[in-house]
């Protein structure tokens, strides 16, 4: 991977790439006059109202408004980061992007992560030859045509299995001269309490390679073929792999989930391949973590619409709204699709036909209505439940992204309720309170320069003469406190701490779903990026970049060894938050 992209290569690359070229590839194009016009992309539209400028080297829409240069470009239309489109146009046009100079800690890094990647990598070609050859594998085998997968979905997969005897996969490993020490860092293997060598971690399993967005194996999950415990092995974390950075099947899906405009996210291993065989190949699972806010982040790249089909259970239930909470914020749609009480996707196909779940794909609720309704269930009218009820709704309406939007859903919660809609309004407003009081000042001075007063305006909420649109207000970074813009210039400078919050997850370190949401595009960002070049990174991500707190310098020494001393209580503060606000809402 590339650490640092020079700016004097940006620049070469951005004047001189072809851009009429690259887009033609995705789009159909047609000369006029300087311009080339076609139909856009990025939204469905009959009459062409995407245009591309040679002359400027950029494209526009004017319908749906998308407009920048060619890393923009292919950073939406292939959900790249930049990096990864800058890395492209330069492998095209010859231009050669190894690094200036890596210091010695990144390139060590980088060079362990390829052995991890080497070893995953073997591991993952000797579980799937040992499933299409082992004699062994046979019940394996047999156990995935009984689920209705023969020979092709085992190599489109990369299906493998692992053998029952102790340590195969360490031994192989060893023959191969791989190092062991890397299999044992990604858990593959692990030395032995007493005696000699090492055993595997996966034994007697059918194994699901786990890819990242680049195609590479990360992980492996592990089925047991009877009806013994655990059912599901995981690869534990590791350098590799992150587990709440990781989809199921997106490097399979991402192009499907373009197209469809629309993400299924699943529980299971199995439903994601059930449904990519019935022929709906834009579904992800979450290999049985909660949704995180760096899934999500994720999710974004491809899609603004995900359907939400965990197991229709108490506990798919739960993790169906607390996805939603991590929806919202971000502006993505998100639908639940209702399935028979004890079925999940797999069986569901199984027993009902593809033509069924389309039926109830298409049939798929938004999220809130969902939520309301389960809320509102057995409350009778004018009771102290209602009231109960009525805040709770309020209180993930506030999420919503679109103030259009969450004002829609305040007119049906006021039908649903029978409480009149400006009263709810008024009570939204209260839940936001801590956006309101005296942000107001701050923000101005927050805003960065160059940003127009109707922007500034729009971040407060409030339209350009300064009254509000709406009093629902998504939480914005003008109403940071100092701690956490605090630390939000450490996740910006430090490396470090990008790493540990990555590692342990945004949610850990932001209880507050808007700056979780900012914290994950920062990582996002920034993974790879060299230090120095931190703000001029951002600076490209004009709508992310205008929400970070201004100034936006850092002085080390300020912040001498502060990155694990304030983390911590950070951690500590923001778990401690989270558990009351949840105590909060169970009473
Ligand atoms: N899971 C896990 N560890 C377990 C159980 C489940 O990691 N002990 C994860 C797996 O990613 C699994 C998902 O949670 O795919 C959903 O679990 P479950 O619904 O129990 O399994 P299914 O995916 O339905 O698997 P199957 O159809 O084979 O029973
Ligand atoms: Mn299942």
């Amino acid at each position: 991977m590339i650490g640092s992209i020079p700016e004097e290569k940006i620049q070469l690359m951005r004047d001189g790439v072809d851009i009429v070229g690259l887009i033609s590839r995705y789009v159909s194009l047609k000369r006029t006059g300087s311009n080339h016009v076609g139909l856009c992309p990025f939204h469905a539209e009959k009459t062409p109202s995407f245009s591309v400028s040679a002359g400027r080297q950029i494209f526009k829409c004017f319908g749906c408004g998308l407009g920048g240069d060619a890393f923009e470009f292919l950073m939406r239309m292939e959900g790249l980061s930049f990096v990864e489109a800058a890395t492209r146009i330069a492998g095209e046009m010859g231009i050669d992007l190894e690094p200036r100079q890596l210091s010695s800690a990144q390139a060590q890094q980088r060079e362990e992560k390829e052995r991890l990647q080497k070893i995953a990598a073997l591991a993952s070609e000797f579980y799937h030859t040992q499933l299409l050859q082992a004699a062994e594998a046979e019940a394996c085998r047999q156990y995935l045509n009984r689920r209705g997968y023969g020979r092709t979905s085992a190599t489109e997969y990369q299906l493998g299995y692992a053998p029952r005897q102790g340590s195969a996969l360490a031994e192989h490993l060893r023959q191969q001269g791989a190092n062991l020490e890397d299999a044992r860092r990604l858990g593959l293997i692990r030395a032995r309490d007493r005696g000699e060598g090492d055993y595997d971690l996966f034994r007697g399993r059918l194994i699901f390679p786990i890819h990242d967005l680049s195609g590479r194996v990360v992980a492996f999950g592990g089925r047991i073929l009877d009806a013994g415990q655990p059912k599901y092995i995981n690869s534990p974390q590791s350098d590799l792999y992150h587990k709440g950075a990781v989809l199921f099947g997106l490097y399979g899906a991402r192009q499907a989930i373009r197209q469809a405009e629309a993400a299924i996210l699943v529980e299971g291993y199995f439903d994601q391949l059930a449904l990519a065989r019935a022929g709906f190949t834009h579904a992800v699972a979450t290999c049985g973590t909660a949704l995180t806010s760096e899934h999500v982040q994720l999710i974004k790249r491809y899609t603004r619409r995900v359907l939400l089909l965990f197991d229709s259970d108490q506990a798919g239930r739960k993790a169906t709204f607390k996805s939603m909470e991590l929806l919202l914020p971000v502006g993505i749609e998100a639908a639940v699709v209702g399935l028979d009480a004890g079925e999940d996707p797999d069986s569901f196909l199984h027993t009902q036909g593809p033509e069924a779940f389309a039926a109830r794909l298409a049939a798929a609720r938004p999220v809130v209505e969902v939520y309301m309704d389960e809320c509102l269930t057995e409350c009778a009218p004018g009771s102290a439940a209602l009231a109960q009820a009525t805040r709770r709704i309020l209180e993930v309406l506030k999420l919503v992204a679109d103030p259009l939007e969450a004002d829609l859903y305040v007119q049906e919660l006021a039908q649903k309720t029978g409480l009149k809609p400006e009263m709810l309004r008024q009570q939204l407003g209260q839940v936001q309170a801590p956006a309101a009081g005296g942000s107001s000042a701050r923000s101005a001075q927050a805003a960065p320069r160059g940003v127009s007063a109707p922007a500034v305006a729009r971040v407060n909420n409030q339209d350009p003469q300064g009254a509000p649109v709406l009093p629902v207000a998504k939480r914005q970074a003008s109403s940071l406190t100092p701690a956490e813009a605090k630390l939000i210039r450490l996740l910006i400078f430090e490396e470090e701490v990008r790493q540990q919050v990555a590692h342990q997850g945004v949610e850990n370190f932001f209880v507050d779903a808007a700056l979780g949401q900012m914290a994950s595009e920062i990582l996002y960002q920034l993974q790879d990026v060299v230090a120095g070049q931190e703000v001029a990174t951002l600076q490209r991500f004009t709508e992310l970049y205008a929400r970070l707190p201004q100034p936006l310098d850092y002085d080390p020494a300020e912040y001498a060894d502060a990155g694990e001393q304030m983390l911590e209580p950070y951690r500590k503060k923001a778990a401690d938050r989270r558990r009351r606000a949840m105590l909060k809402k169970q009473s």
